[in-house]
Formats: structure tokens, sequence, C-alpha cells
């Protein structure tokens, strides 16, 4: 126990530094404004969510608040939460006015206070977590999220994947959620001509009250 505290402190440190050091290079490091394939998944992502309207609405691993936006749209309150700080500066810029919370916390420690939420979100964030040194709090973190949802809840999962092998990885935290009891309920890959990188986008929901 006071192992895996000890390295998790140490690989949330990690993480941290890392995805500082991506976002400090600059605006959109990842091209999400610019290439084919990250908008494709992004418009699939907004398309998946935008079924409903929603009261309360989490994203995790919100990045500089791309996708956020479009939640902010759709719910009339989200929480947004990032590890990066230099990330969610640009988050607060880019929603500032708008009913959004930009929170900075690691997913594997951080939690609602109470809070339940009507979708939740995790767009390629669940991966940096699911690392050897670190995986009984990778585990840890399904069941939490799960019962962070409210009865008729939607979890929105997406995940670039290359190859057979990253498919079933990503296909892999899908299953983790059916087995909490989750309902998968529409699945699909994201794909464009241009490139080898796909994204598996699963919606799932918990059973009505
Ligand atoms: C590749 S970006 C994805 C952004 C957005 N969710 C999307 O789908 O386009 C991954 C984000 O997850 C964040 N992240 C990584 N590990 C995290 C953790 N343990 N807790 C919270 N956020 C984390 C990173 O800082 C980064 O902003």
């Amino acid at each position: 126990m006071l192992l895996d505290s000890i390295l998790l402190w140490w690989h949330r440190g990690k993480t941290k530094s890392k995805m500082d050091r991506v976002f400090s290079r600059g605006e959109d490091p990842f091209s999400y404004s610019r290439c084919e394939y990250e908008l494709s998944r992004l418009a699939a992502m907004e398309k998946a969510a935008s079924q409903h309207r929603y009261g309360r609405a989490l994203e995790i691993g919100c990045a500089e608040g791309l996708f956020t936006e479009k939640l902010a749209g759709l719910a009339d309150a989200v929480t947004a939460l990032d590890i990066s700080p230099v990330a969610l500066e640009r988050g607060r810029r880019r929603l500032n006015g708008r009913p959004v919370q930009f929170i900075e916390g690691d997913i594997r420690e951080w939690s609602p206070a109470g809070q339940t939420y009507d979708l939740i979100v995790l767009g390629d964030v669940l991966y940096y977590i699911d690392k050897p040194l670190v995986r009984a709090s990778f585990e840890r973190v399904f069941p939490r999220i799960t019962s962070w949802l409210n009865p008729g809840g939607r979890l929105i999962l997406a995940h670039g994947f290359a190859g057979e092998r990253e498919g079933a990885h990503r296909r892999g935290f899908r299953e983790r959620f059916q087995n909490l009891g989750l309902e998968l309920t529409h699945e699909e890959i994201v794909a464009v001509s241009s490139g080898a990188v796909r994204c598996l986008l699963s919606v799932l929901e918990s059973a009505p009250s």
C-alpha cells in the first residue's frame, strides 16, 4: 500500500512534467484543430454526445479545452479535469465566461466530493495511466468513474490505436466498464484514409433508476 502510494506520487510527477513540457511547446501540440484524423475523432465524439442534453458533464483529460467547448454547448455545467496546469490555463482562457470549472488533478486521486454526472467523457487519456508500476491505481479508476455516473448516465470513451494489439488494449478499457454493469449502446471505429491511427469510440450507459 505504501509502495503503491510512492509509485503513484512518482508517476504523477512524471506525467505532469511530461504533459507540461508538451503543452509548453505551443498551442495545440496534438494538432487537434489541423489534423484530419483528430478532427474526425472529435466530430464523432461530438455526434455521440449531442444526442442528449445534460445537466452536469465531466471531461477527464480535457487538455486545452477543445472538446470541453463542445460540451459547454450540451450541458448546463461542465467540470474539466487535467493533470497539466499549462493546458488548463489555455482551457480557462478559451472558455472564459462559460459554465465550465477547470480543475487540476490526477484522475487516479481526484474525486468529485459527492457530485455525480449525466455524462462523463474520456478521450485519449486512459493509456497514459495504464503503466506496469502503477497498474493497481489504474484498475481502481474504473469503479470510481462508474460510481460518479447518475442513473441513466452516459460514458463516452474515445481512444486512438494503431494495429490490432493496441485495438484490443483499447477494447479492454470498455470491457472493464461493461464488467462493472454499464451497457454498451453504441460503438464505432473512426478512421480517415490518410494514416494508420484509428479511434475506438464507445458509448456506455448506466441502468436507469
Ligand atoms: C492526448 S490529450 C487528450 C485531450 C482530449 N481528451 C481529447 O480527447 O482530445 C490527453 C490529456 O490527458 C491529460 N492526462 C494525462 N494523464 C492524466 C491523469 N492521470 N489525470 C488527468 N489528466 C491526465 C494530459 O495532460 C492531456 O491533456
